[in-house]
């Protein structure tokens, strides 16, 4: 496994139901990760890319094969909450409350790192990400591995998060020694991840874990004023492409305010993008869908049922790359519950490129 790490991998793809789980694979994935190898699974948010959390060249491997810089640091997965303490300084309590609450499942804390973890997987920064995932595959796999399990989101850096097993194939087939298929994800969006150092709590990035979930454990709850930058809505066309992430081929321009008009605003854009020989997506929702009569009209989901939406988002904005559109109107969505961390990965993914309806 050592040596100059080749895009032409072998790479075995493995089915694992998750209803039926195959220990026999999930332990040979186990030991191919403790052994430095990259093996892509699912988990209840997102597919991650992951291996061996404590070994830094394998950590740095990961790097290597979505092509992510070497400043973004990792979290580690566990599949036990007492895997925690060797890789923390301390736990505050706030932190241990949030644990119990929500592990498993999608949230992840930063913590005061330990000597043990890698300064690969921090970039150098004296705190650590964790999260313990509720995947059945994911756990077992972890549990198997026997260390902790350092894992980015499954993509190309840059591109959506992969929700379904065609995503990862595409992305990193060649690149990783092991894909486990274990279908569709269920949440849709990464991880919550929450800092929890000083005496609160600061969500650093939004997810299926809400604000007010969160709120109801911790008491005060801050969140980055990056990630603030959502409610600047009134900025026609934000700063740079150094925000760009989650970006599909496709140009994206969210489209916000009052839903009736922001109908209108997308039919008059499209007419006008179309006119100029661009091919158009449309960004819709189960509730508007059947009211445009241009371009191709995608729903992302059901307004009432936000985790529809959140669910949807990322494997629409693919499926629009496979239909090869120049141009992706969305329509903004609300920003409560998990709609914070939906609307978060569509301007993104727009580069905040917004206009008022
Ligand atoms: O749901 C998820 O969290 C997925 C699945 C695979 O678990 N993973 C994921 O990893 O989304 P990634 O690498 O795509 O995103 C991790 C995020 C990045 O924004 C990174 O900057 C942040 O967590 N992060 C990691 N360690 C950190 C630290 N010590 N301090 C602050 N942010 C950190
Ligand atoms: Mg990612």
């Amino acid at each position: 496994m050592d040596g100059e790490m080749s895009f032409f991998m072998d790479t075995q793809v493995v089915r694992i139901d998750p209803d039926n789980l195959d220990h026999g694979a999930l332990k040979r994935a186990g030991a191919l990760i403790k052994a430095g190898g990259l093996v892509v699974f699912p988990t209840e948010t997102v597919y991650g890319l992951g291996a061996n959390g404590l070994d830094a060249g394998a950590v740095k491997r990961i790097f290597k094969a979505k092509g992510r810089p070497s400043d973004n640091p990792l979290i580690l997965h566990i599949s036990r909450a007492e895997d925690l303490d060797r890789l923390v300084a301390e736990v505050p309590t706030t932190a241990s409350m949030l644990m119990e609450r929500f592990w498993p499942g999608p949230l992840t804390l930063v913590l005061k790192k330990s000597p043990l973890v890698p300064d690969a997987v921090t970039a150098g920064l004296d705190t650590v990400a964790v999260r313990m995932p509720s995947h059945p595959v994911a756990m077992n796999m972890i549990y198997y591995a026997g260390v902790p399990v350092a894992a980015p989101s499954a993509n190309i850096s840059g591109k959506p998060s992969p929700t379904r097993t065609s995503h990862v194939v595409y992305d990193l087939m060649g690149r990783v020694d092991m894909i486990i298929d274990g279908g569709d994800v269920d949440v849709g969006l990464e991880s919550t991840v929450a800092e929890v150092t000083g005496g609160g709590v600061i969500i650093l990035r939004p997810g299926g874990i809400t604000l007010e979930q969160i709120g109801e454990v911790a008491g005060e709850v801050f969140i980055d004023p990056a990630i603030s930058n959502n409610n600047a809505m009134d900025i026609p066309r934000s700063p740079g492409m150094k925000y760009t992430h989650y970006s599909p081929d496709a140009e994206v321009i969210v489209i916000d305010g009052i839903l009736d008009r922001v109908v209108i605003r997308i039919q008059q854009m499209a007419e006008e993008l179309e006119s100029q020989g661009k091919m158009v997506g449309i960004m819709a929702t189960d509730q508007t869908r059947a009211l445009y009569k241009r371009g191709t009209v995608i729903s992302v989901g059901d307004r009432e049922r936000p985790r529809t939406i959140a669910a949807n988002l990322f494997a629409v904005l693919r499926e629009f790359d496979g239909i090869g559109v120049d141009v992706i109107l969305a329509e903004s969505m609300d920003q409560s519950g998990v709609g914070l961390a939906v609307m978060n990965r569509l301007l993104k993914s727009a580069g905040y490129n917004i206009v008022r309806a």
